[in-house]
């Protein structure tokens, strides 16, 4: 049988990516053009900034994925693009990329959904994961709770009410002076911090015990701030990122290990940008250790936007025979 390439292409949000992936799980290339130090002059993602910027990058980024792994056009079999949900304006820029590019050689075009790619980064490391598993996706925008039933078969059965759990910690890491992105940095404070200093509340839903819910806790960790303020007390920074980390952490694992027990399964995985979060996977691997659930993550370079995930999405659904067409546009509230 013939071997399949894809090249895989994303602009969703602030990295202009281009990947090569052969056979669904070998990723020959990941070439990542990150847009961060940009963004950081003005606290978070500005997407007209976002835009312009992959407009400048996209094409010598995917020349870059295709020399790196010693291919040419003529060798790809599909070309995979993220076409939702993400920064209109930003994904545009992918989509029109992939179009031009299909349409010119002919090469079968792949509309891909960013979580499916989250999701699927699990596969490239883990070569005997298969479904069903759940999988949590948390990054900077999303918060789900996954149970994944089959390649490119989803039910989403929890997701946060109001902020991302990734938003949580760029949010709290700019109120006590971290700067921006949050998560890193509070991963790192939070090392040298007490987690038992402050407790901020775990917030349950009620209508649905999958769903999550940041803003209060975000609050909670500002009005304690405001407090020591008022009261002229000093603020210990470690302790307040280490306390609000274990409370992110905590709601995150009792979630999932409870969706897991529900839906029988015993193979669990993380993906998105706070799935490189050390204190959440050092969490997960003792309870899943605890219970016999088998616990699978990609490394913090798969775990952060990227194309190597969008080119497994995109053989997994090109095997199912999925084509888009040239009419494919970018969705900035694209469904799973
Ligand atoms: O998946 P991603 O790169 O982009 C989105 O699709 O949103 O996720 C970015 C988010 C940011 O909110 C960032 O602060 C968070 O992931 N993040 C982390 C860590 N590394 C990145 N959050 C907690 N701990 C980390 N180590
Ligand atoms: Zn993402």
């Amino acid at each position: 049988q013939k071997d399949i390439y894809i090249l895989g292409i994303e602009s969703s949000c602030d990295e202009t990516a281009a990947s090569v992936v052969k056979n669904g799980r070998e990723v020959l290339s990941n070439v990542i053009s990150s847009q961060i130090a940009l963004h950081t002059l003005y606290g978070g993602v500005v997407p007209e900034i976002a835009s312009r910027k992959h407009i400048e990058k996209i094409n010598q980024v995917i020349e870059q994925a295709l020399a790196d792994a010693h291919v040419t056009l003529e060798d790809i079999t599909a070309i995979a693009v993220t076409y939702g949900p993400g920064l209109v304006g930003a994904l545009l820029v992918g989509v029109s990329e992939a179009k031009a590019i299909s349409f010119a050689t002919g090469i079968p075009l792949v509309g891909v959904h960013h979580i499916e790619g989250h999701i699927s980064a699990n596969f490239i490391e883990n070569k005997e994961l298969e479904p069903p598993f759940i999988c949590l996706v948390a990054s900077g925008g999303h918060s789900h709770l996954v149970v994944v039933k089959d390649y490119g078969e989803y039910e989403i059965i929890g997701r946060t009410r109001d902020d991302a759990a990734g938003e949580a910690f760029d949010k709290v890491a700019r109120a006590i002076g971290l700067g921006y992105p949050g998560g890193p940095k509070i991963d790192k404070v939070s090392k040298e911090g007490n987690p038992d200093a402050i407790h901020f509340p775990r917030a349950a839903v009620a209508e649905n015990e999958y769903d999550f819910s940041f803003s209060g806790l975000k609050s909670a960790v500002l009005n304690y701030l405001n407090g020591c303020q008022m009261k002229g007390e000093e603020i210990n920074q470690a302790d307040v990122a280490a306390s609000f980390q274990k409370a992110v952490v905590d709601v995150l694992v009792s979630h999932s290990l409870h969706a897991v027990k529900a839906y029988g399964l015993n193979k669990f995985a993380i993906a998105g940008g706070v799935a490189s979060n050390s204190s959440l996977r050092a969490a997960f691997e003792e309870e899943c250790g605890k219970r016999n659930i088998a616990f699978y993550h990609p490394s913090p370079i798969f775990c952060t936007d990227n194309a190597a995930m969008i080119g497994v999405a995109g053989y997994y659904e090109y095997i199912k025979g999925v084509r888009s067409g040239y009419d494919l546009n970018a969705v900035p509230n694209l469904k799973l």
